[in-house]
């Protein structure tokens, strides 16, 4: 990659080792994402040229460059952070864990005068065991702790150990904020999707740029706006910060360079309507709000409407995807089956030929939908269970 290098005001010494521990090797970085969406992660992060090398229940691990790392932050849509594997050793007691601790070159890995917090999790690990290990990790970076300046009002950065498979691993959370927070949107709605989450389904349920979209109950509209940027190719985390840009080796020319080239991509506008209706005027002003921040405000067509008024929508076909109201939300009727039936029976008249995509709260309502053969993915929202139903709706 070209990068014109400013002169860099790092110390020599200090340099060299950052060149040496961090810009030069490759590492081992893990992606962190809601259960059930694994699949599509990996998937995209091989889209982004970036080799998985393996994956378990939530986290896809890869391996890359510091740039690499960078770029997920920058371009992942599903993951929710990126964590940088710093140790990964047997568990031969914690006096081994504690010299491999202070072996670690913190200052080229995070530089000095930050506070940690420290989590540890692992099997048979008592709160007693785990205050234990997090004062290890602490007690190894205690004396660059200290030594100050520190970037200024830098959060505290967060650290990962993890023990498993008789392992210990430590990792760096790259991200700070969890990704799924872009910066377009106030959490003032009603059961919002996470972002990352309403990214996962529209991944799952097939969505192209190509063909249109509808959301007739969009809330804030998360599952819009997500589309939007999709079709227009804009990078997710483009208007937010991440952790490691406070870190001793940061690489500034290469940030900004990314930024560039993220934001000189970016297509003027969507091929394909991207349409929202919702029955409650502040749920349409939440997605026109939030799409404004996002930069997508003049790609969405959203109305005040009732989804059980729609007429059948002609034109070409494309994907229509339902997150409901569920559980206590859910007044329109004494029975969820009963919901559930009207709304795959509207959803058949109004969009024959469509593929729909439909969020249920459980495995049975699925059936009630009745929306010929179709698929499910089960997935994680706010800690729950949600399942996800894809169909192509049968033509007239
Ligand atoms: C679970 S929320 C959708 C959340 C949305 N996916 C988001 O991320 O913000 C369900 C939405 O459906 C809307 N709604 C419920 N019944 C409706 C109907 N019959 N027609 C249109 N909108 C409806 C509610 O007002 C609410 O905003």
């Amino acid at each position: 990659m070209l990068v014109s290098q400013a002169v860099d005001s790092r110390a020599k010494p200090l340099l060299r080792r950052i060149k040496r521990h961090v810009w030069a090797p490759t590492h081992t970085f893990v992606a962190a994402t809601g259960r059930g969406a694994e699949g599509v992660l990996g998937e995209e992060l091989s889209a982004l040229g970036l080799v998985a090398a393996s994956a378990e229940p939530g986290a896809v691990e890869f391996e890359g460059r510091l740039t690499d790392l960078y770029r997920c932050n920058l371009e992942s849509r599903l993951a929710e952070r990126i964590w940088w594997r710093l140790l990964d050793c047997r568990d031969r007691g914690s006096g081994h864990l504690a010299s491999r601790l202070a072996e670690l070159p913190w200052e080229a890995l995070l530089g000095p005068g930050f506070d940690l917090e420290v989590s540890v999790t692992g099997p048979g690990l008592d709160q007693a065991a785990r205050q234990r290990l997090a004062a290890l990790v602490q007690k190894s970076y205690a004396a660059l702790r200290g030594a100050g300046p520190g970037p200024t009002e830098a959060p505290p950065q967060r650290l990962l150990l993890r023990r498993a498979e008789r392992r210990w691993r430590l990792g760096l959370d790259s991200s700070g904020e969890r990704l799924h927070r872009r910066g377009y949107r106030l959490d003032a709605a009603r059961a919002p999707l996470r972002e990352t989450l309403g990214a996962a389904v529209l991944t799952l349920a097939g969505y192209g740029p190509l063909r249109p979209l509808w959301d007739p109950m969009c809330g804030s509209g998360t599952l819009l706006i997500e589309a939007a940027q999709v079709a227009r190719d804009m990078a997710p985390g483009r208007g937010r910060a991440f952790a490691f840009q406070t870190w001793a080796n940061f690489r500034e020319a290469t940030w900004r360079h990314l930024i560039k080239r993220a934001g000189d991509r970016v297509r003027p506008a969507c091929p394909a309507p991207i349409v929202g209706l919702d029955r409650h005027p502040a749920a349409v002003r939440a997605t026109q709000d939030n799409a404004r921040r996002a930069g997508v405000a003049a790609d969405l067509r959203v109305g005040r409407g009732d989804f059980f008024d729609l007429e059948p929508i002609g034109g070409p076909p494309g994907l229509v995807v339902v997150n409901p109201p569920y559980g206590q939300r859910l007044r329109l009727t004494k029975s969820p089956a009963g919901f559930y039936g009207l709304l795959g029976r509207h959803l058949r008249r109004c969009f024959p030929g469509w593929r729909a995509a439909v969020l249920v709260p459980a495995l049975e309502l699925a059936g009630a939908l009745a929306l010929g053969s179709a698929a499910s993915h089960v997935l994680k929202s706010g800690g729950r269970r949600i399942f996800l139903v894809t169909a192509d709706l049968d033509r007239d």
